[in-house]
């Protein structure tokens, strides 16, 4: 017989998407170039030479995307707004055009219930910006500042949360020091800056949300906060250098967004090590205190473990060791108890609000004779990652909602069209939408607010 465990009353059940991954029309409107359209556009630099070009073509169907949240019973959606859709340039004028797409969407959800959940930076730089050094510019900070007070103006009344920045460190290491996301670059003495400056944006934007109004609704709170992804890694040996190469990720990708987020400073030994390989940190007076601000809530985005080892990598002397156990079509490790170790790490820093703003699978789903999708191996990848999350608020962490990644199957970044994280499947030729059989578990789930086994 099925059982439930039931969460709490006022879970928040949600999923999330991102402006480039889904909306395609990357020059409708008066939209202007992102970094990932100069990325993906550019040759070798995502499988396949996908692009977001048109993607899930969401741009244009998105009362059919509202209409499926809705059928789902989805409470709020995590969406992400295009800033180059907004400043074409990254300053000057606002597009209105790029407004009203917004404000159509945000209508909708509100007309359907769904609390809209934005994020205001999902990777999609103005290429104008990055131009002038990007977010190695101080300058970008007070741009994006703008953009953020501009959203708040306009939406303010109606978006539920704000999320500023997904997943800085993903910005930091993997587009400005790996290259494998745009901008692409491989500049080491710039990741401090670049850092830094992602940090201050964020600041900076939560002051700008502290001088407007914003409402009250029933299942959220209003407010702002940021996406973090920690890395919760174990070391692959008993070897004490694998425990300190351990220790050197947790500080330089953890705690170097968490210290200054929640104690107003840098890690000494992350600002010791990057020094004695030239990179430094110079945060102007007053700076650390912007960052700090209060926040109202945290997003966790939570996939999988890294087992780490020590190495003669002259960068950061680590080396990630591929997994043993079971892996996603991603060759992500399949490790449940990431979710509740990462929450843990959360609540040792914030007695704030938290949300897991990511969390899912891509498999190699294969359509039946019939076209159904029957996702099982996702199904069983949720329900033990939410069975961590029931562990968690059993435990005393303040978990209050969940957003599974992905609603729709979309450009998964340098790995395009190939990796399928949707619940509900893309046809990309087409732009043909259907339920997979994930899509219609979670739809139960939410409606007894539990997880069945
Ligand atoms: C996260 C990103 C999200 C998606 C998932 C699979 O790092 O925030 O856009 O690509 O990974």
């Amino acid at each position: 017989m099925n059982t439930c465990e039931t969460f709490p009353a006022d879970f928040c059940w949600g999923a999330a998407t991102a402006a480039y991954q889904i909306e395609g029309a990357w020059n409708s409107d008066g939209r202007g170039e992102s970094i990932w359209d100069r990325f993906s556009h550019t040759p070798g630099k995502v499988a396949n030479g996908d692009t977001g070009d048109i993607a899930c073509d969401h741009y244009h169907r998105w009362p059919e995307d509202v209409a499926l949240m809705a059928q789902l019973g989805l409470h709020a959606y995590r969406f992400s707004i295009s800033w180059p859709r907004i400043f074409p340039s990254g300053g000057g004028q606002p597009n209105h055009r790029g407004l009203d797409f917004y404000r159509r969407l945000i209508d909708a959800l509100c007309e359907h219930k769904i609390a809209p959940v934005a994020t205001l930076y999902h990777w999609d730089l103005p290429q104008a910006l990055q131009e002038r050094g990007g977010w190695a510019n101080r300058d970008t900070a007070y741009r994006f500042a703008e953009y953020a007070d501009l959203l708040f103006q306009h939406f303010g009344a109606q978006v539920t949360h704000w999320h500023t920045l997904n997943e800085p460190a993903i910005v930091s290491y993997i587009g400005h020091l790996h290259g494998s996301k745009a901008p692409g670059t491989r500049r080491f003495w710039q990741l401090g800056h670049v850092i830094h400056h992602l940090l201050l944006a964020h600041g900076l934007a939560v002051q700008a949300y502290r001088s407007h109004r914003s409402h009250r609704s029933s299942r959220l709170s209003p407010g702002i906060g940021i996406v973090l992804n920690l890395r919760i890694g174990h070391p692959d040996s008993a070897d004490p250098r694998d425990k300190q190469a351990l220790d050197r990720i947790d500080t330089l990708w953890n705690r170097m967004f968490l210290d200054p987020l929640f104690r107003g400073y840098y890690p000494e030994e992350a600002l010791r090590f990057l020094r004695q390989r030239g990179v430094c940190v110079r945060p102007s007076p007053g700076d650390l205190e912007i960052i700090a601000a209060p926040i109202d809530l945290l997003g966790l985005n939570v996939y999988t473990r890294s087992i780490v080892a020590a190495a003669r990598d002259p960068l950061l002397g680590v080396r990630f060791i591929p997994p043993r156990a079971p892996k996603t079509a991603m060759g992500w490790e399949i490790y449940p108890p990431a979710l509740y170790e990462t929450l843990q790490l959360a609540a040792a820093y914030t007695d704030l609000p938290l949300y897991i703003a990511e969390n899912g699978a891509a498999f190699n789903d294969t359509p039946t004779a019939t076209g159904a999708i029957d996702d099982h191996d996702r199904i069983a990848f949720l329900q033990a990652y939410l069975a961590e999350a029931q562990r968690a608020i059993d435990d005393g962490i303040r978990l209050k909602g969940y957003f599974l990644w992905s609603l729709l199957d979309n450009f998964e970044w340098e790995e395009g069209y190939q990796r399928r994280f949707g619940i509900v499947h893309v046809d990309f030729p087409s732009g043909t939408r259907t339920l997979k059989r994930s899509a219609h578990w979670y739809r139960d789930l939410i409606a007894r607010n539990g997880v069945l086994r």
